[in-house]
């Protein structure tokens, strides 16, 4: 009789504890769905290729446009590619404060990612470039970069190896003379529309809800309720608008920033530009410290933390700035197989 009632007590406790956790864990996949369907509104998985109606994507281009980027052969001293200061097997950064160029002259900013790069509203920092193939074009004889004097000196190189002519003939049909800066340009802009690298968040973000962590998705919702989301957003998680480094705070006061830059306002002229840069692309960014315009800062939880204090006004707590930082490794990416391999080039006959 007793253990008889104590069995019928003991299933119903059984009963309603299953209840109990039927409703917690609905109400966790609830909180999920909810997560999930904000992420769509604010971010959207990457395309296959970054297209361009200026500029189509063709295998023929961009097949040459890889082989241009490891190309050291039309720079000033001979040492100097793409490659160089954003190598693939370093995500397409270099790993620098600073960048080093021909002459091992260094660069006023450190060297963003070329992956996921050309969708942005412009390029480089402080938005001086129009486009990935604006950017190819004056890197020949950018200063610090390749250092070339004139575009014919780089044409007059290339057209040195015969390998090269048939490859430029090849990409662009129909050219009487092929060989041109401008189509050095769109080969190495195609060759980076096609440097796109899908991620769990993609996946995440396409539905389903298991390619992140718990902790990622708790980072994630702190990334999106704390404001973070307010400029980093789009399929890029940033590269969409410029804003202010140091709204509320100035920011050199937190970055050890040797040397104030004045951002786009070297670009503009205008007053409000003053210390404002493009908000970064946030894929990869996980493989690409040391961070910040400057380079001034090695690990993401403390980049996490300044952005908090000096964009939002807000004393991140070290745990949420783990769980951003675990919500960010989760837009490290795969580089597709066939970048992963390098070419090789042409040797004069
Ligand atoms: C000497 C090092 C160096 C070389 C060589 C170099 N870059 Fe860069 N790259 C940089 C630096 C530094 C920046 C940032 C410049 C700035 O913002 O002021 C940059 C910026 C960029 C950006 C803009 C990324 C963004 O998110 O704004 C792209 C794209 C890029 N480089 C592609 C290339 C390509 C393609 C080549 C070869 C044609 C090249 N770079 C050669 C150092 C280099
Ligand atoms: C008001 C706009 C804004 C907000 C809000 C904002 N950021 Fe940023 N973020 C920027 C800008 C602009 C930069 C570039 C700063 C510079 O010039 O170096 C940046 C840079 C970064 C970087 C360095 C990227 C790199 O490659 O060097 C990280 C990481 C980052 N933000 C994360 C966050 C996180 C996490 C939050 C929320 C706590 C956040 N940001 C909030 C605008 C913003």
């Amino acid at each position: 009789m007793i253990s008889g009632g104590m069995r019928i007590a003991g299933t119903t406790l059984t009963l309603v504890f299953l209840m109990f956790l039927f409703v917690g864990l609905s109400f966790g996949a609830d909180v999920d769905q909810a997560a999930l369907k904000q992420a769509q509104q604010l971010f959207s998985p990457l395309p296959k290729v970054m297209e361009s109606e200026q500029n189509p994507v063709t295998p023929e281009k961009a097949g040459l446009g890889k082989m241009l980027f490891y190309e050291m052969r039309i720079s000033m001293d001979g040492t100097v590619s793409c490659a160089k200061c954003h190598p693939i097997s370093l995500y397409g950064a270099d790993g620098l404060r600073k960048a080093i160029g021909n002459h091992c002259e260094v660069n006023p900013r450190n060297a963003p990612t070329v992956f996921n790069a050309a969708a942005q509203i412009s390029e480089h920092w402080i938005g001086n470039r129009t486009s990935v193939e604006d950017q190819a074009k004056q890197s020949l004889t950018g200063h610090p970069a390749f250092g070339m004097a004139k575009y014919e000196d780089v044409e007059k190189r290339l057209k040195g190896y015969k390998e090269y002519v048939a490859l430029f003939s090849r990409a662009f049909p129909g050219d009487m003379n092929p060989v041109t800066v401008e189509n050095f340009a769109k080969a190495v802009g195609a060759f980076e529309r096609t440097l796109v690298t899908p991620s769990p968040f993609d996946s995440f973000l396409k539905g389903e809800e298991k390619a992140l962590t718990a902790v990622q998705k708790k980072g994630l919702e702190t990334f999106m309720n704390t404001g973070c989301a307010g400029c980093h957003s789009g399929t890029y998680v940033g590269g969409q608008m410029y804003q202010k480094f140091g709204i509320v705070n100035l920011y050199w006061k937190h970055t050890k920033s040797e040397k104030i830059d004045e951002g786009r306002y070297a670009v503009t002229k205008n007053e409000a530009d003053k210390y404002v840069f493009k908000v970064p692309v946030l894929r990869n960014v996980e493989k690409t410290p040391p961070y910040f315009h400057d380079g001034s800062v090695d690990d993401l939880e403390t980049a996490v933390t300044i952005m908090g204090k000096v964009q939002l006004g807000r004393d991140i707590s070290s745990e949420q700035a783990r769980d951003i930082s675990e919500f960010l490794k989760a837009l490290t990416g795969e580089i597709p197989a066939d970048v992963m391999t390098v070419p090789l080039l042409p040797s004069i006959e």
